[in-house]
């Protein structure tokens, strides 16, 4: 693949400011005012303003400037205009409002948290001491910026966008196409497509070391605003990662995940995990229920809708 990984997401929201400072609360690194990272990764989500809330730029890496040429190539070959200066590809979304960013980029890698001793039946591996997450009032920052979901008012066109033309790999598939999982690393998903009647972010999400991280973090966002719980806390089963899903100052929604599937073997997991028949509301393996409406479509999507347009879209 000659993409390896989701660099950072630029978000523009109407108060980038108050987006900064929930999360430079929860722990990312404000780099320059705008940039916001973390330890291993100064760049994570760059915010900018405007009038309505959306990804404005989503930022990939490749391993050499060949990789970029034929991206250029299979762009053209959909159809797709793209410009290549300076190492650096760009083109337009053709169903978004984000243009898509490949560079030649080296990916520092993640520092492995300390380790955690677990007991379980049968086997005791922590004895005679508390558990380092039961006296832990701070959750651990988030490490990086994992994945971004879209709605598409053409799941199907979008996903031909970014296979056939970026080079992204497809993971697993809703029945009946209506969501397709794309990898440009060896994360289960680095991109979801699915429907909505106006292109949309549904999510992105933001990886945290474990579900205590996850637990303590979305404490701390609920302390603030008792409805900015969406879903959660579950585990999914296409990524099988844990989640919870909460809304950010902005009203967009975020995910907090870990422990998300990783595929080093694209043939082994084609020949043996691929599924393309998963039904679209079994979304978890556990999860604490209530309504998934906000899930599935952001309840301001209305206002949403008539912002694009007011902006041109
Ligand atoms: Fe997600």
């Amino acid at each position: 693949m000659p993409l390896h990984s989701l660099l950072d997401l630029q978000l523009t929201v109407p108060d980038p400011d108050g987006l900064v400072d929930f999360w430079g609360d929860l722990g990312l690194v404000v780099a320059d005012g705008t940039t916001l990272g973390t330890a291993d990764r100064p760049s994570q989500l760059r915010l900018a303003e405007g009038t309505y809330r959306h990804v404005s730029e989503m930022r990939l890496g490749c391993s050499d400037e060949s990789d970029l040429v034929a991206i250029r190539a299979s762009l053209e070959a959909l159809g797709v205009a793209s410009t290549l200066s300076d190492g650096v590809l760009r083109c337009a979304d053709p169903l978004g409002d984000h243009d898509v960013v490949v560079e030649v980029a080296e990916l520092p890698p993640l520092t492995t948290p300390p380790p955690r001793v677990f007991n379980r039946p049968g086997t005791q591996d922590r004895v005679n001491r508390r558990s380092t997450a039961a006296v832990r009032e701070v959750a651990a920052p988030p490490r990086r910026v994992g994945h971004v979901v879209f709605g598409t008012t053409d799941v199907a066109a979008g996903a031909a966008f970014y296979r056939d033309g970026l080079g992204f790999k497809v993971s697993d598939t809703v029945a009946d196409g209506i969501g397709v999982f794309l990898r440009c690393s060896t994360d289960h998903h680095n991109l979801l497509l699915m429907p909505a009647p106006v292109p949309c972010m549904n999510h992105y999400a933001v990886e945290m070391d474990d579900v205590d991280a996850i637990g303590l973090a979305g404490m701390r966002v609920v302390a603030d605003r008792p409805d900015a719980s969406i879903y959660g806390i579950g585990r999914h089963v296409l990524g099988s990662n844990q989640f919870w899903y909460l809304l950010d100052p902005a009203g967009g929604m975020f995910e907090l995940f870990a422990d998300m599937d990783q595929i080093t073997d694209d043939e082994a997991w084609a020949a043996e995990q691929y599924r393309d028949d998963w039904d679209p509301f079994t979304i978890a393996s556990w999860e604490p229920g209530g309504s998934k409406a906000d899930f599935f479509l952001p309840a301001d999507i209305e206002q949403l809708a008539a912002a694009r347009q007011a902006a041109g879209r």
